[in-house]
């Protein structure tokens, strides 16, 4: 029986992912690299740091430790004009809906999410209140494929790990939860989540009787 539904917020709730993606494009574009979507999926749900490590190698150009600070603080800086000149509006259709209804059985809702933006972003999309809890990049130290965020978001709800299924977009969002020893439904192509238990392309056509039979 599934008790809880742990949310990623990038590209599941939101498409926060996109703005990363252009953010980390016009940082690449520096080292005259071309980041792709292709190979920002290697990007997704890890953290900024981890990000920028990613995208340097791809680059061929390796730093000291101050000036990838400087740099993952300048990419922040472009995504953080993204969100704040976001509205409720964003959030992907069906969330609301998919929210009440979880609601109303009495399944909880949580966030887990890598980014340190997590808590503005929510915020701004006037959603801060629909979760019992909340784990953002802030509250980490190892960020996905590492199950530690989802086995925190389940011990902050008090259930266990079985109990739980997980909404993500990224790979290794989708491996972090399997490690977790969760279920997972991977939001995006079927071929790059095919670990995922379901995968459907929008939150909006996830099958909302399906929950109980993932
Ligand atoms: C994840 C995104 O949710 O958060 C990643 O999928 C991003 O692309 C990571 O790098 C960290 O985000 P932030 O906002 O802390 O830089
Ligand atoms: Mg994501």
């Amino acid at each position: 029986m599934i008790k809880a539904c742990i949310f990623d917020l990038d590209g599941v709730l939101v498409d926060t992912a996109h703005y990363h993606f252009l953010a980390w494009k016009r940082l690449a574009k520096e080292f005259d690299y071309e980041l792709t979507e292709e190979i920002n999926e290697e990007l997704k749900g890890v953290s900024r740091m981890k990000s920028l490590e990613i995208v340097l190698k791809h680059a061929n150009v390796s730093l000291e430790n101050q000036k990838k600070e400087l740099l993952a603080d300048r990419k922040n800086g472009w995504f953080t004009e993204f969100v704040h000149n976001m509205n409720p509006n964003e959030l992907y259709p069906g969330v609301r809906e998919l929210f009440s209804r979880l609601r109303r059985d009495n399944i909880k809702i949580a966030l887990a999410s890598s980014s340190k933006n997590a808590q503005t972003i929510i915020e701004i999309l006037g959603i801060q209140n629909e979760f019992e809890a909340v784990v953002d990049g802030t509250m980490i130290v190892h960020s996905k494929p590492d199950p530690e965020i989802f086995l925190l978001a389940a011990s902050k709800l008090n259930l266990s790990p079985a109990d739980c299924v997980v909404f993500e977009d990224a790979e290794a969002g989708v491996e972090a939860a399997l490690a977790a020893g969760m279920k997972c439904v991977g939001i995006g192509n079927p071929m790059k989540l095919k670990e995922a238990n379901r995968v459907v392309n929008a939150i909006q056509n996830f099958n909302y009787s399906d929950l109980q039979k993932i």
